[in-house]
Formats: C-alpha cells, sequence, structure tokens
C-alpha cells in the first residue's frame, strides 16, 4: 500500500518524505489556499517545490475549473510543471469527459469527490490514474466510509480496472489499518496520523527499560 500525504505544506512534505516511507503527495484548492498561495505564478511554483522535493512519487494537482475544455487546458498547463503530476478532477459530468481526454493523451487522472461505487465505475472507465472516494466525510454524515473503500477494491478487483484506489479524507491512524486490511491501493493523510501510527506505550516502556539496563553495561 502506497502512503501519500494529504497537504500542501512543505515543512510536512519534507518532513513525510525524510521518514523515507513517503510515495506521493495530494493537494486541493483548500489545502493550497490554506499554505496562503495566491495567483498562477505563486500557485505554479508551490507545485513545482512539491515535485522537487517528491521527485519520485506522484502529485496531485487540483484543477478547479469545471466545464470541460477550460478542465482540459488547466490540466495540460498543470501536466507541464513537472513529469511527476497527476491532474486532479472533480466527479463531474465535464470532468469525466476531461478524464478519458486526458487518459487518451497519456495524463495521469485523480478522480476527487467520490463518494459512491457508480461514481468509481464511471471513473475507472474514463481511464482515471487513481479514484479518490473520501471516507472521513462519509463518516462524518453518519455513511461507513470504509465499506465504500471495501465495494470498490472488489468491482475493481471482480474487473480488472486498473484504477488505482487511494483513500482520502483519512482522519486517524484507524482508517489507514483499515484500509491496508481492505486492500486499498494508496492511503493520503496529513502527517498527524502517519506519525501516529509509530506510537505504542510498549514501545515506550519497553525503551526505557532497555536503555536503563544497558547502563548496566557501562
Ligand atoms: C483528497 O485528496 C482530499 O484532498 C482530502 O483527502 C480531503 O480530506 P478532508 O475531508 O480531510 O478535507
Amino acid at each position: 500500500m502506497k502512503f501519500f500525504i494529504d497537504t500542501a505544506n512543505l515543512k510536512e512534505i519534507q518532513e513525510a518524505h525524510e521518514l523515507g516511507i513517503l510515495d506521493g503527495v495530494t493537494t486541493n484548492p483548500s489545502l493550497m489556499a490554506k499554505e496562503g498561495i495566491k495567483g498562477k505564478a505563486n500557485i505554479i511554483a508551490h507545485y513545482k517545490a512539491i515535485c522537487d522535493i517528491v521527485k519520485h512519487g506522484d502529485v496531485s494537482a487540483e484543477v478547479i475549473s469545471t466545464d470541460f475544455a477550460s478542465i482540459v487546458k488547466e490540466g495540460e498547463e498543470l501536466a507541464k510543471i513537472a513529469p511527476n503530476i497527476v491532474v486532479k478532477v472533480p466527479m463531474i459530468k465535464d470532468g469525466v469527459k476531461a478524464i478519458k481526454y486526458f487518459a487518451d493523451h497519456k495524463i495521469p487522472t485523480n478522480c476527487t469527490l467520490v463518494f459512491s461505487a457508480g461514481q468509481a465505475i464511471l471513473a475507472a472507465k474514463a481511464g482515471a490514474k487513481y479514484v479518490s472516494p473520501f471516507i472521513g466525510r462519509l463518516d462524518d454524515v453518519s455513511t461507513n466510509g470504509l465499506s465504500l473503500i471495501e465495494d470498490i477494491v472488489n468491482i475493481y478487483e471482480v474487473h480488472g480496472f486498473q484504477t488505482e484506489v487511494l483513500a482520502a479524507s483519512i482522519r486517524h491512524p484507524m482508517h489507514i489499518i483499515e484500509c491496508a486490511k481492505i486492500g486499498a491501493d494508496v492511503v493520503t493523510c496529513p502527517l498527524t496520523p502517519i506519525l501516529q501510527l509509530l506510537k505504542h506505550p510498549l514501545t515506550d516502556v519497553g525503551l526505557s527499560k532497555f536503555l536503563e539496563d544497558a547502563k548496566k553495561m557501562e
């Protein structure tokens, strides 16, 4: 299972990268705005900076257009920033058409804002490289987000779709562990749940005892 970090914060991307477990990055307009990025030139420079840190992993850059022609124009511009850019396209009618266009032109896409198995089937049929079902936002409205991941993994397996299931909107370490059990291809999450995976009180207690006993050998 691949680990992507879901942030536009360069410090956090660098920290996850240095941990040696980072396979890619996902961003969205809200995450970019949170970093105070404004204007086309700065947006492009920021994506370039992310791609420079994560040279060998996919970096999702989201279009903000909603009609076919503009999505294609914007996506083609984003794709030129670096070879590892993946164009993130919303699950809307013109988005599906654009995903098909990009697939035909060898531009990888990540179909975002997916909340149902039907939407995931359309994304795969159109040729998306990744589909992003949002677990946390479904949980927020009393719907089981992990069940959706399981459904999509099964459907893609049965039909041999190549689209990778990128579990998004992850809120805590159990989401990551459950996604691993279900067979999600990728999880994207903020730095905190990734670091929370490290933690176990017995590890801390065990290590301090080992270090204490090690002093007896000096
Ligand atoms: C996915 O790619 C999205 O950027 C992200 O996972 C959304 O997460 P949120 O629901 O925590 O905003």
